[in-house]
């Protein structure tokens, strides 16, 4: 593979070696991962883990569209999907055209994601008749999190049919893969089974088609919580909270910058 995947690569990879992903929201980010993943979000997960904000439903537009300018300079392999945020898509399918058009201008991504199932089937139609390709999520939606009361475990039970149901409708829509989040294993294997899209587990199962994860929470580099379905592969956050003390300590001990550091008045010989 030298050539960038694309919407069909990720369809096609149903069933076969799990397909790998990770969040991305700037161009080191990107380049960091580029050689390793298949496809990189760039998530409105940005708005609480770059930009401090409570949830996702402050995230804008722009905020995605900058993002996801950042991003694609730092891919030349995986693909990039971008979210479409809060109340860019919702209202109806005309407005969701729309906005993923401009989304897919203006960052060069070949593909977008929004959060619903039998409520955005026909948005999500709407978008793959027309040149759009479309990643679905579906289970925990966090821009749902004040009509769902909470960030809970979603399709326990009774509710169960319902994750089913909003998985067939989106693949039946022609969504080229679901993203699966805080679901029962049981649950998400039985879905992943029932479709013929790859499901991207985050919290599901590791019988899905693929995973994601948020890069800062595997890092260890956003740490205000830290969600049972996170593995963290680094402690990015305390070594970086840790060089910054030894740099301050070294500053007010006058030991940085050292003579390596500074620059004498001559040219130094070659
Ligand atoms: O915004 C995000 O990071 C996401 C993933 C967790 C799937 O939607
Ligand atoms: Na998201």
């Amino acid at each position: 593979h030298t050539r960038a995947r694309t919407p069909e690569d990720i369809r096609n990879a149903k069933g076969g070696t799990p397909l790998v992903s990770l969040t991305a929201y700037t161009t080191p980010m990107a380049q960091m991962m580029d050689a390793h993943v298949d496809f990189v979000l760039v998530g409105d997960s940005v708005g609480m883990v770059l930009h401090g904000l409570e949830s996702t439903l402050g995230v804008t537009m722009e905020m995605m569209i900058l993002h996801g300018q950042a991003v694609r300079r730092g891919l030349s392999k995986a693909m990039m999907v971008v979210d479409m945020p809060f109340g860019s898509y919702e209202e109806s399918k005309e407005q969701a055209f729309r906005n993923a058009a401009r989304i897919m201008r203006e960052t060069g991504a070949p593909a977008v994601k929004l959060e619903g199932g039998v409520d955005m089937a026909e948005t999500i139609s709407f978008l793959t008749a027309r040149g759009i390709p479309v990643m679905a999520h579906i289970g925990l939606t966090p821009q749902s999190i004040n009509t769902l009361g909470g960030y809970k475990v979603q399709g326990r039970g009774a509710a169960a049919g319902k994750l089913l149901a909003d998985a067939r409708a989106v693949e039946k829509a022609g969504a080229f893969a679901v993203v699966l989040e805080k679901v029962p294993q049981r649950l998400a294997d039985a879905v992943t089974a029932q479709v013929a899209i790859p499901t991207i587990g985050i919290g599901a199962s590791a019988g899905c088609d693929g995973q994601i994860l948020v890069v800062d929470d595997m890092l260890g580099l956003f740490t205000a919580f830290k969600p049972k379905f996170v593995k963290r592969y680094a402690t990015l956050g305390a070594d970086g909270s840790e060089a910054i003390a030894a740099y301050a300590e070294d500053v007010r001990a006058r030991r940085f910058p050292a003579a390596e550091h500074v620059f004498s008045d001559v040219e130094p010989a070659a």
